[in-house]
């Protein structure tokens, strides 16, 4: 399948409900080909972009570019592109395949063209042997198959997909996420995926787009995301569970000394740090070690609580003899409960974010998104 386009450009969207900016600013290049997921907590604009996109929403600012050819001002049906959503939205009285084949159907292809078209969806997403099925009569993951195979037979030219695995159980939100990563290396289609999922986020998407209150906080690869984060914002959604609001005793270079909570810790400036500024210091549970005897970097802890996870166990410690600030780690060691442990931190990563103003503390965040 051949894309109509080389890039499409948002420049500048927008769009504000009642006075109020749902999206602001969005500036995004999405090249051919490219699968890019829109990433965010539950009202951060993401729906909202994406129907910007599809035409289903008007723009309160900004345009939208089809390589020179500016497509915001046209109805969806003239942009071409395919939509899958949460809620399937499967018709129920028709098979699998009517489901499959009514788009192509209203295009007034010939017969032969629509069977042969539509087997080949079917077989795309592997419901050959439901296809004379209801919608009804089939799981949710099959549904959301149908759906999908509805989208990609009319060929669009972007598949635009929103939380299209939120309402399924978290064996097939696994089965469904390879499938969908197969669908688009195999036909490469260029598609804008929307999701809450950090998870999903990263093992689908080519690069990610992560906003927050409707503007965009940092575009980047998944590696790129994963290891340097651009605000504390985006860290605590890309799993940085631990985030300590200390002040800076001394900065040299990109080495930060930040004290505070009674602990005293080497970090990396993540951005412009000066001494005496609150700062935000961010770390992952997996990175946070069990150790023994003195050094540097060291943060005694009382164990609290402990998850087994296979492998390895989930583990929630308080700083000191246990009535400190909990923090989260991953440790292969067989800990319990009232377990006095001294855990370390790499500076490398402990990363280091200014606190702005008018910022909420971080574990205020983290209950609201939590
Ligand atoms: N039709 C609408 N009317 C009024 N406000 C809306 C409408 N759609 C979305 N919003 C608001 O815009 C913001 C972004 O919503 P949305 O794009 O749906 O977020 P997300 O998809 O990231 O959960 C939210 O504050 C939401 O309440
Ligand atoms: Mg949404």
């Amino acid at each position: 399948m051949t894309s109509e386009f080389r890039e499409l450009r948002l420049d500048g969207v927008g769009r504000r409900f009642s006075g109020k900016d749902a999206l602001a600013d969005l500036d995004l290049t999405i090249r051919a080909g490219e699968f890019i997921a829109l990433l965010g907590p539950s009202g951060c604009g993401k729906s909202t972009a994406l129907n910007c996109l599809a035409g289903l929403l008007p723009l309160t600012s900004g345009s939208i570019w089809q390589d020179e050819k500016r497509i915001d001002v046209l109805p969806p049906e003239k942009r071409g592109f395919g939509m899958v959503f949460q809620n399937y939205a499967l018709f129920p009285h028709m098979s699998v395949r009517r489901n499959v084949a009514f788009g192509l159907q209203m295009r007034k292809l010939s017969k032969a063209e629509v069977a042969r078209r539509t087997e080949e969806a079917i077989r795309l997403v592997q419901l050959e042997e439901h296809a004379a099925k209801l919608p009804g009569q089939l799981s949710g993951g099959q549904q959301q198959r149908v759906a999908i195979a509805r989208a990609v037979v009319l060929e669009p030219s972007l598949v635009l997909m929103d939380e299209p695995l939120s309402n399924l159980d978290a064996k097939l939100r696994l089965e469904m996420r390879t499938e969908i990563r197969r669908l688009h290396q195999s036909l490469g289609l260029t598609t804008v995926y929307v999701t809450h999922d950090q998870e999903e986020a990263l093992s689908l998407a080519d690069r990610l787009v992560v906003l927050r209150a409707g503007r965009v906080q940092q575009v980047g690869t998944p590696e790129e995301l994963h290891a340097t984060p651009a605000n504390w914002h985006v860290a605590d959604f890309m799993g940085f569970r631990n985030m300590i609001e200390m002040t800076v005793a001394r900065v040299s270079g990109d080495e930060v000394v930040l004290e505070g909570e009674g602990l005293r810790l080497v970090g990396t400036a993540m951005g412009s740090i000066s001494t005496g500024a609150t700062v935000v210091a961010a770390v992952r549970p997996e990175d946070v070690r069990v150790v023994e005897g003195e050094g540097d970097n060291r943060i005694p802890a009382t164990v609290d609580v402990v998850e087994y996870q296979g492998r390895e166990l989930a583990v929630e410690a308080r700083t000191g003899t246990g009535s400190g600030r909990a923090l989260h780690l991953r440790t292969d060691q067989r800990l319990a409960p009232e377990d006095r442990v001294s855990l370390a931190v790499e500076p490398q990563r402990l990363l280091v974010y200014p606190k702005e103003a008018g910022d909420p503390a971080p574990t205020e965040l983290a209950e609201v998104t939590g």
